[in-house]
């Protein structure tokens, strides 16, 4: 049995009954599961930082708010009252979703909890090292550039040294910001500083860690949600997503991604381990790094992942209709339809509405799709869309994605 109160009857949208769901965070992945609401009948409000979001453009209703700021956060949550709270990105107020949650005003996903510990990579390190024993990079933690430089060269706290090669991150960041791999002593004091000029929220913390010479990464895509048979809450997980990340940033996907049965066992095992401690229901992707039979946890999204988007091609039900389908407790289907894959289409220019030529191009080879997101502003690396690929294997469908994204060209 589970505590959580899941809807007994969904409403008709803008009537008293609707069924409310607000978002924290109306960016493409956001846009996608307020998409999968809207098929559900279910009355969406999307906020975000800037006006006409990719979200914004998909809601009932939107708004434009600073949601680290509690106030901000409280009064559209009062003056909106939606039964569902669904952050969609790190940088929120989560304190006041906690004690929203507590008072029993919202319903936060996965948890607010959830949200807290994982928009701090100390928060969920100490859960998945510490707590839960899971199998990570050596790391520390530093206010100050004399404790980093002890914690990499002789260890702080009782732990080994972290070493060289590592790579220092601001323990607030996202996207691969103000993070740096370190090979050398003499460029430290450089990632320090990048460290601090590129955090979230400037705390000054960062995290080291010790590098993992892994062989692959992986998103394992796991969900948790209700067996309306008996009402307990059930984990699965989608076949595994490979994925290729440059500074940070996710430039390629595909699935599955073949696995040994250890390796796979292990990464579901740890899966289940971390998203039940986070607990609630929902789609979380957990971020592994795998070297033949051996897997180590790196982190976790309470929410879909960027790398999961190459599911809107390969499974029956995406990422995105997943979450929803969890969010609401309603039964789920993780399996694969096609092997495929997505790559990331990017600006490539710095302008305020930009065009995309060269789609119908693009979508002339077969067994392929995009999403452009609609993003307002251009910037070079900032992602505007995505092309999608579904092939006989993975070798195939990422060369094909690769393609179509090479061939969609954005223009000023
Ligand atoms: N300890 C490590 N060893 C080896 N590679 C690492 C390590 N930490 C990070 N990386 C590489 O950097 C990428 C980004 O790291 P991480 O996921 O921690 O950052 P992030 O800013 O949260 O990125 P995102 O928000 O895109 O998930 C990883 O996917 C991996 O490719
Ligand atoms: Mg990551």
């Amino acid at each position: 049995m589970t505590s959580i109160q899941f809807p007994t009857r969904i409403g008709t949208p803008l009537a008293d009954n609707a069924l409310k769901v607000m978002l924290l965070g109306s960016g493409e992945l956001g846009k996608e599961v307020i998409i999968a609401f809207q098929r559900l009948g279910v009355e969406v409000i999307a906020v975000d930082r800037y006006p006409n979001a990719p979200g914004h453009q998909v809601a009932h209703r939107f708004y434009v708010i600073d949601m680290t700021n509690p106030q901000a956060l409280k009064a559209l949550i009062a003056q909106e009252k939606p039964h569902i709270v669904v952050p969609e990105i790190e940088a929120i107020a989560t304190p006041a979703l906690k004690e929203l949650e507590a008072l029993g005003t919202v319903r936060v996903v996965p948890t607010a909890n959830a949200t807290w510990l994982t928009m701090n990579r100390e928060g969920i390190r100490r859960l998945a090292a510490e707590e839960l024993k899971l199998s990570c990079s050596r790391y520390a933690f530093a206010d100050d550039f004399d404790t980093l430089k002890r914690a990499v060269e002789k260890g702080i706290e009782g732990h080994k040294p972290v070493g060289y090669p590592c790579i220092i991150k601001p323990v607030m960041s996202s996207s691969g910001k103000g993070q740096s791999k370190v090979d050398h002593a003499s460029e430290l004091e450089a990632a320090w500083d990048y460290a601090g000029s590129a955090g979230r929220v400037n705390s000054g913390r960062v995290i080291v860690e010790s590098v993992v010479e892994f062989e692959y990464e992986i998103t394992l895509l796991t969900v948790r949600a209700r067996n309306p048979k008996n009402d307990a809450i059930e984990t699965s997980y989608c076949e595994p997503v490979g994925h290729i990340q440059v500074s940070g940033d996710y430039v390629e996907s595909w699935q599955p991604q073949a696995m040994s049965t250890k390796a796979l066992d292990e990464a579901k095992h740890m899966a289940d381990r971390v998203t039940t401690a986070l607990g609630g229901t929902g789609l979380f992707g957990v971020e592994m790094f795998v070297k033949g039979d051996q897997v180590w946890f790196s982190e976790v999204s309470p929410r879909p992942h960027d790398t999961g988007m190459v599911t809107m091609i390969t499974q029956w039900q995406n990422e995105f209709e997943l979450h929803a389908r969890a969010i609401l407790g309603l039964p789920v289907d993780t399996s694969l339809k096609t092997p495929g894959a997505s790559a990331v289409i990017y600006g490539g220019i710095e302008k305020v509405g930009i065009a995309f030529e060269g789609v119908a191009e693009a979508l002339a080879e077969p067994g392929t799709d995009v999403r452009l997101f609609g993003k307002p502003e251009s910037f070079l690396k900032r992602r505007m869309g995505v092309a999608l690929a579904r092939a006989e294997n993975v070798e195939q469908a990422r060369a094909k994605a690769k393609r179509v994204a090479g061939k969609v060209k954005p223009v000023a």
